[in-house]
């Protein structure tokens, strides 16, 4: 009773009005901070943008673009930079079968198991393509596809699926100018554009018109056209497709190349039909927090920079963890080394998984050969083959996308934990029929401590593999 007298009257209600209009103050100005977090990002720089220069349809000179923007181009250029190295990441070179020499065995057969390097800058993606080991006699046109702006005029002038068939070869004397300013906006408006057929193909397919994407949109699908998994239709075409149409996750994968039946290779130790992930980028982050809440790539690769009071878009995209004041404490009150740890926490934690996975997988492949040789039947084998198929999907999958799981964790964290499961189960199934064929124990594993010694014990497994193909075509042109 007491207490509502004291709070009851005319100055207690006075009191209520004043908490109450106080506190709708308070909210207000909470929800304009709230919004302008939003804005930053969501802000459109490119309606300020002003051009002295007209730039030509179709020029690739990211100088040329340069008299205009020479922020942005200065800070494109500095994708040149190969000096960085962080735990996982950055721009230095690192060469990956060496780092870890199961992979050789993983990709037995593919290009893959001759050269896989770590990614660098921008600036450097034709000069890696001309010099990669992975480019030979039979290489497509399609993989000049994300490496240079001088890919749509060409693909403009001769037609995409020509570019796509046409010889790799065909085109090296042409295509000079790395990945640029082409790549990413149109130049007469300065606009984010898609300039790559395979995304806007992969859109239709599901019934989405991409130039409708929104701007927020727009800052991660500018990446989409090239930090994507894709596959070559089909050896005569080579015609570049994103396998999207059952969804981006990896089981949609598996269930995508169940249905269209795509082979890639075969697996030379194992006799598996393979398939091969490439780098999903852009798939995996969809699965992450940061997607869920609107994060875009470039909020966190291509943060907004001041410059003498100029605020613009840092165009050398690199890893964040050089730049963690614009592309983390913007929106993360944590310090630098919170930050940083946080993120090789979970980076560590990939690695771990992926170590798990791999060696489950090594020892499926060499068991399921095994039992070849002690001759089981391709039928016999089939379940097994299918098992070590889809758990090599699963782990490259996550093995191929950038950040170490960064990008999405807990789907990269399970999806391992699936495909270590589904590579047991193969090898269960193959010990079994080891076991049938009077094999005594488990088999003994290979020494695959060095990228030299698994080259070399997978060796005679490839070159046999090579004769039975070629024995196979020999026999089909009869
Ligand atoms: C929330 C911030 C964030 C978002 C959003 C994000 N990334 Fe990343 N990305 C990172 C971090 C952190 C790393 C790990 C860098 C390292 O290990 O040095 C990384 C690594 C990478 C790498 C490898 C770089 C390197 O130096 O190893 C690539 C490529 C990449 N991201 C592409 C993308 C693409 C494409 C998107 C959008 C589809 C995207 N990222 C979205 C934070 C982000
Ligand atoms: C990988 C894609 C990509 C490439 C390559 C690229 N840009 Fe951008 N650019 C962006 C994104 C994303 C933004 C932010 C746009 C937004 O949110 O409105 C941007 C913004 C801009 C803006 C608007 C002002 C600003 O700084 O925010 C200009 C001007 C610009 N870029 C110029 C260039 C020039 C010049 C080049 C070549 C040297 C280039 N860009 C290469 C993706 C790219
Ligand atoms: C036209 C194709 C293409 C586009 C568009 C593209 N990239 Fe790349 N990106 C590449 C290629 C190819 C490499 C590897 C270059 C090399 O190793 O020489 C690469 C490398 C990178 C790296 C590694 C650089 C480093 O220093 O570690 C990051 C990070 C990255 N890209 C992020 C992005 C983001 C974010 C976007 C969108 C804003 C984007 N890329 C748009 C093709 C592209
Ligand atoms: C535009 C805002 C924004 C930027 C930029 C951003 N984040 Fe986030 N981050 C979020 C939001 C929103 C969440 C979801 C959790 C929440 O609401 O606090 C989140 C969650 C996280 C989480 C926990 C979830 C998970 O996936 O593990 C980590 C770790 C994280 N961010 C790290 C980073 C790092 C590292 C960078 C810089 C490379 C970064 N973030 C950049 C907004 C952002």
């Amino acid at each position: 009773m007491n207490t509502r007298q004291t709070t009851g009257g005319p100055r207690g209600a006075l009191f209520g009005w004043a908490i109450l209009i106080g506190s709708a103050v308070v909210f207000a100005v909470l929800g304009l901070l709230a919004g302008s977090v939003i804005e930053r990002r969501a802000e459109r720089s490119i309606a300020r943008v002003q051009m002295v220069t007209p730039i030509d349809e179709w020029e690739t000179d990211n100088a040329k673009w340069g008299v205009n923007f020479p922020r942005e181009y200065n800070s494109w250029k500095q994708t040149e930079n190969t000096e960085e190295a962080t735990k996982y990441g950055g721009s230095a070179e690192r060469d990956y079968l060496e780092a870890n020499p199961r992979l050789v065995v993983l990709w037995a057969g593919t290009a893959y198991a001759k050269d896989f390097t770590q990614a660098r800058g921008h600036f450097h993606a034709v000069e890696d393509v001309t010099r990669s080991p992975r480019v030979g006699e039979m290489t497509r046109g399609s993989c000049w596809t994300c490496k240079s702006p001088m890919v749509p005029r060409i693909m403009h002038d001769k037609g995409t699926a020509e570019f796509y068939a046409a010889k790799f070869s065909d085109f090296k004397s042409q295509i000079k100018d790395p990945i640029g300013c082409l790549d990413c906006h149109d130049p007469k408006t300065m606009a984010l554009r898609i300039s790559r057929p395979a995304l806007k193909e992969a859109f239709s397919r599901q019934g989405r018109d991409i130039t409708k994407a929104s701007h927020q949109e727009m800052r991660s699908l500018v990446c989409a056209q090239c930090h994507v998994s894709y596959y070559f239709k089909d050896k005569k075409t080579s015609y570049l497709v994103f396998p999207w149409d059952e969804g981006f996750g990896p089981d949609e994968f598996d269930r995508y190349f169940e249905k269209t039946g795509f082979v890639e290779w075969v697996h030379p130790i194992s006799g598996t039909p393979m398939t091969k992930m490439r780098h999903p980028d852009y798939e995996l982050w969809r699965q992450g927090t940061h997607a869920f809440r609107g994060v875009s790539c470039a909020d966190c690769h291509m943060p907004y920079k001041s410059e003498g009071g100029v605020k613009f878009t840092d165009h050398q995209v690199r890893s964040p963890l050089y730049n963690i004041a614009n592309s983390c404490q913007v929106c993360h009150r944590w310090s630098e080394s919170e930050v940083r740890e946080r993120v090789v926490s979970i980076q560590d934690k990939t690695r771990e998984l992926l170590d798990i996975s791999e060696t489950a997988l090594v020892k499926a492949h060499i068991t399921l050969g095994d039992a070849v040789k002690l001759g089981a039947a391709d039928d016999e084998l089939a379940e097994a083959r299918t098992m070590l198929r889809r758990a090599n999907t699963l782990w490259d999958y996550i093995a191929t996308a950038n950040g170490m799981g960064f990008h999405a964790p807990q789907e990269a964290a399970r999806t391992l934990a699936k495909a270590t499961n589904f590579a047991q189960e193969s090898r269960i199934m193959a010990e079994r029929i080891r076991a049938k064929r009077g094999a005594l124990g488990p088999l003994p594993m290979p020494d695959l401590s060095t990228k030299a010694k698994a080259a070399a014990y997978i060796k005679p497994f490839v070159d046999a593999q090579k004769a039975r193909e070629t024995a196979a075509t020999k026999q089909a042109k009869r």
